[in-house]
């Protein structure tokens, strides 16, 4: 009996360190330290989307764009400062909007609880609500991330490009630990959203030497992405939205996807592989299981380990 007690002990305490170690996150973190932590972010995150209906998809892509650079640490909420370029002004991320829902947010909690609650929770909390508030799925956030003091405009290079082929985009996920059921449930969240012109031009124009337009589109949409973008597009915010309800949470961009109308050839690209199309094709016939799948790489994603070291007291600055 004392030798059972012993190794369980030896058991628990063999697991503790392993969990520091690890700095596992939880999603209770915050239950004693700032109770009401979740719902000061989702009121923030449901007033600005009243004024604003493209602030859900900004805090997903935010979220993606967040983790897939040194981690989920909020790096890409650093401002730049006279010595350093941040990820903020790096070219993936100039169309990154809605950080004032971030700010908002954290001037709450701070109000409430200061110094605990970090910005890099707060993008992935956002990121959740966003997803919800728009109809999709609702997921036990982990929590405990710390924020990073680094960001560099150049290192958003390493964001996978909307040019990308698929072995290109399924090597970034591997990059991150990320499988091709990740990229392709992943992918869905272009259900939400919109796309400048220069994102997909590649597409509607001067595709190939012969052919002004990608094949694998089909032909009328091809030629109504380009009436709103023609070759030389003047109209600065001129684009398409990622899907035909784009305020909407739903399985639709899977759906377009298998009838030739996705925006970007990334997503086209998910077709030209025989388990990458398998995935699609479950996605477009079950709402269901392309929920399912998408919170979980949303949790997988949002692990990803950023070794921050701090709380900011302001998600713009270090401490
Ligand atoms: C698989 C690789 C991916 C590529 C190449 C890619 C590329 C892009 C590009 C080029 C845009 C449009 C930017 C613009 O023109 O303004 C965009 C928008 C968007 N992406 Fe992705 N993306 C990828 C994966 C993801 C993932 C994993 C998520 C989230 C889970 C995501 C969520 C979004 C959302 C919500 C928008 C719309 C943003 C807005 O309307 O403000 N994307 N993506």
């Amino acid at each position: 009996m004392a030798a059972i007690n012993l190794s369980s002990l030896l058991l628990g305490v063999f697991m503790l360190i392993l969990f520091n170690g690890s700095n596992a996150l939880s999603s209770n973190y915050y239950d004693q330290t700032c109770p009401m932590a979740e719902a000061t972010v989702t009121s923030a995150v449901k007033k600005a989307m009243l004024n604003d209906k493209t602030v859900p998809a900004a805090l997903l892509r935010m979220q993606f764009h967040d983790c897939f650079i040194r981690g989920c640490d909020g790096s890409v909420l650093l401002n730049s400062t006279r010595k350093n370029k941040a990820e903020k002004d790096g070219p993936p991320n100039i169309s990154l909007h809605a950080f004032y829902v971030i700010d908002n947010a954290k001037k709450a909690l701070e109000a409430m609880c200061p110094g605990t609650v970090s910005c890099a929770d707060i993008v992935a909390l956002a990121a959740r609500d966003a997803v919800h508030l728009s109809g999709g799925p609702s997921w036990a956030v982990p929590k405990g991330r710390k924020d990073g003091r680094i960001s560099k405009a150049s290192e958003t290079k390493q964001l996978p490009a909307p040019l990308f082929n698929i072995s290109q985009l399924q090597q970034s996920f591997s990059q991150r630990g990320l499988s091709i059921n990740d990229l392709v449930a992943l992918s869905g969240g272009h259900t939400l959203g919109f796309a400048h012109c220069s994102s997909f031009q590649n597409r509607i124009h001067n595709f190939a030497t012969k052919q002004d337009i990608d094949p694998s589109m089909h032909q009328s949409f091809a030629a109504s992405l380009q009436s709103v973008c023609p070759m030389h597009n003047k109209v600065r915010n001129a684009g398409a939205n990622l899907d035909s309800t784009p305020t909407v949470f739903d399985n639709r961009y899977y759906k377009l996807l298998l009838e030739g109308k996705s925006i970007f050839t990334s997503d086209q690209a998910l077709l030209t592989n025989p388990t990458t199309k398998t995935l699609v094709t479950k996605f477009a016939n079950s709402r269901d299981e392309f929920e399912k799948a998408f919170v979980e790489s949303m949790i997988k994603m949002s692990n990803i380990d950023g070794g921050g070291q701090e709380v900011r007291l302001n998600c713009r600055v270090v401490n």
